[in-house]
């Protein structure tokens, strides 16, 4: 009996060229974007190189640059000044999207993040209850639904909630169903785990907890890490509200999560590289420690071999460079 050889077809680039069955293709990427009100100078952001706290007018620079590098599809993360418990103004998010519209029109594809931490002076993703112990639910998707209705009203693309509240993907699209605003695509961070991933774009978004409130960290209300059951629940949920795209977020250390969910869902479905993520391979190259491009190649190869179409990236500006060296 001869000996069977997988290493022929490993032997030479050409055949493995031929023989790949994944490939990250750069259409895939979605780039994150920070606006910073009454930020005076754009800020670089710890771990995450390339990525700025942009102010009104370099974030225009910064998507007009993006354009004629062939990138167009953006994510986008308003940082306001004012902060409220309740009854949040969603003014100074919704003018740059109308500042981004009317400049690039249809060259761009914008989906807007809705969440509240960024807004609240306790930094959670929604309204607490007078014990500071909980997040009421009825409150925090009043307040989700009228950021939706104003992005989409200014001309965001996508609205994409991600802060985990029950039954705000219905409510959401029924307003915005209600309001005229029926092609607005509905992007629903549906597994979302509670991570500790997040942590440079929790120092680029201004949103950790914060302050004295009983609540604490985020994990009476973001999917446990090692709970697959509920992030299938509420996969469920989101597809019989309405989600018309489904994420899993964090990405590398939830592969199997997005298999299993991406194979079961026939909805296309996205995943959020997190800051965490990027940024360990970024501060694992600065140390010479990885190569940086090869290195987001395979964890990007990984993310698509596990069923994503939609990667959302910090490296996804760099990912036509990146792919094809
Ligand atoms: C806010 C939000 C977070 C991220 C996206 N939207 C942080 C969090 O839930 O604490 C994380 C993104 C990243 O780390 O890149 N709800």
């Amino acid at each position: 009996m001869s000996r069977i050889s997988l290493r022929r077809l490993r032997q030479d680039p050409h055949i493995r060229a031929l023989t790949r069955e994944t490939r990250p293709h750069p259409e895939q990427f979605i780039q994150p974007l920070f606006v910073v009100e009454g930020l005076k100078e754009r800020e670089t952001i710890p771990g995450l190189t390339g990525v700025y706290r942009d102010t009104p007018e370099s974030l225009l620079a910064q998507i007009e640059s993006d354009l004629a590098a062939g990138v167009s599809k953006f994510l986008l993360f308003g940082v306001p000044t004012a902060h409220a418990t309740h009854a949040i103004s969603w003014a100074f998010t919704s003018s740059q999207i109308a500042a981004i519209k009317k400049r690039f029109g249809k060259r761009v594809w914008l989906a807007v993040d809705v969440c509240l931490c960024s807004s609240t002076p306790h930094g959670h993703c929604g309204v607490l209850n007078p014990e500071g112990d909980h997040l009421d639910n009825a409150r925090s998707v009043e307040e989700l639904v009228a950021a939706a209705v104003a992005y989409a009203r200014e001309g965001a693309d996508c609205v994409a909630p991600s802060d985990m509240m029950d039954g705000r993907i219905g409510a959401i699209r029924r307003a915005l169903d209600d309001n005229g605003l029926e092609r607005t695509v509905l992007m629903s961070y549906a597994a979302k785990f509670h991570s500790t991933f997040y942590g440079p774009f929790r120092v680029a978004a201004d949103s950790a907890p914060k302050g004295a409130n009983a609540l604490g960290d985020r994990s009476s209300y973001q999917i446990d890490p090692a709970r697959p059951g509920d992030a299938l629940q509420s996969v469920q949920r989101d597809v019989a509200e309405g989600a018309d795209i489904l994420m899993v977020k964090p990405g590398m250390p939830y592969l199997d999560v997005l298999a299993d969910l991406s194979a079961r869902f026939p909805q296309p479905w996205a995943v959020y590289e997190v800051s965490g993520e990027y940024a360990s391979i970024e501060l694992m190259a600065e140390q010479g420690l990885t190569d940086r491009v090869k290195a987001h190649r395979e964890a990007w190869t990984g993310l698509v071999r596990a069923g994503a179409s939609l990667i959302i990236s910090y490296g996804a500006r760099h990912a036509r460079e990146w792919l094809q060296s």
